[in-house]
């Protein structure tokens, strides 16, 4: 995954834990500095073994910790120069939902061999929306619920966000219900 995602883990872990619990994680991890560059591609082992350990390190749950990652994103892709994609790509959450694809599809013009999830909204009444995500990659889905709960507050549009349908052997792809409060 693109080193923008990795250098999320570093600064969230910076920010909320500090620099010894960095050291710790980057030590037991052992992945090389390059994987924090934001610009560069990295194979997707690095970052699945980078959130095993930190997972390890501070005690939780995979899923929880990537779900606390995704509620940093808006703050983070602010921070890393990403502002004017959010006044870009909509004035509300359900236009911005609209805009995901087109959001990652302009990022891979500038990001190199990025392989990012698509989205599909399907309106269900004026205060629901079932969000369709598809990724070709395994256990992401928490960023989604995080990412969205903090667009909510991005927009201030108060939502309740429930995981519908995941991923199986059933079905190839997750849902989820955003019900607007
Ligand atoms: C400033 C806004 C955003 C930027 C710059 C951005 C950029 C990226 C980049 C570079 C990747 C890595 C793809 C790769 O290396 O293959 C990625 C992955 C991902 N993005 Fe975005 N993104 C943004 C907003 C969003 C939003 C709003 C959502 C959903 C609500 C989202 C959901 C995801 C997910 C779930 C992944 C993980 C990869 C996967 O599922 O396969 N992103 N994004």
């Amino acid at each position: 995954m693109n080193g923008l995602i990795n250098r999320a883990v570093k600064k969230f872990i910076l920010k909320e834990y500090g620099k010894y619990t960095w050291e710790e994680i980057c030590y037991k991890s052992k992945v090389e500095d390059d994987v924090f560059v934001s610009m560069k591609f990295t194979e997707d082992s690095h970052s699945y073994r980078l959130i095993e350990t930190t997972s390890e390190v501070l005690g939780v749950e995979p899923s929880c910790l990537i779900e606390s990652i995704g509620r940093y994103w808006v703050e983070y892709t602010e921070s890393e120069g990403y502002s004017m994609v959010f006044e870009m790509f909509g004035k509300s959450m359900k236009e911005f939902m609209h805009n995901l694809n087109h959001l990652h599809f302009k990022i891979g013009c500038i990001l190199p061999n990025i392989d990012p999830p698509t989205f599909d909204t399907k309106v269900i009444s004026d205060s629901q929306i079932n969000l369709h995500y598809y990724s070709n990659r395994e256990g992401m889905a928490p960023l989604v619920k995080g990412i969205l709960a903090a667009l909510s507050n991005k927009f201030n549009e108060p939502c309740e966000i429930i995981h519908l349908i995941k991923k199986s052997n059933e079905t190839d792809h997750d849902v989820f219900q955003i019900n607007f409060l």
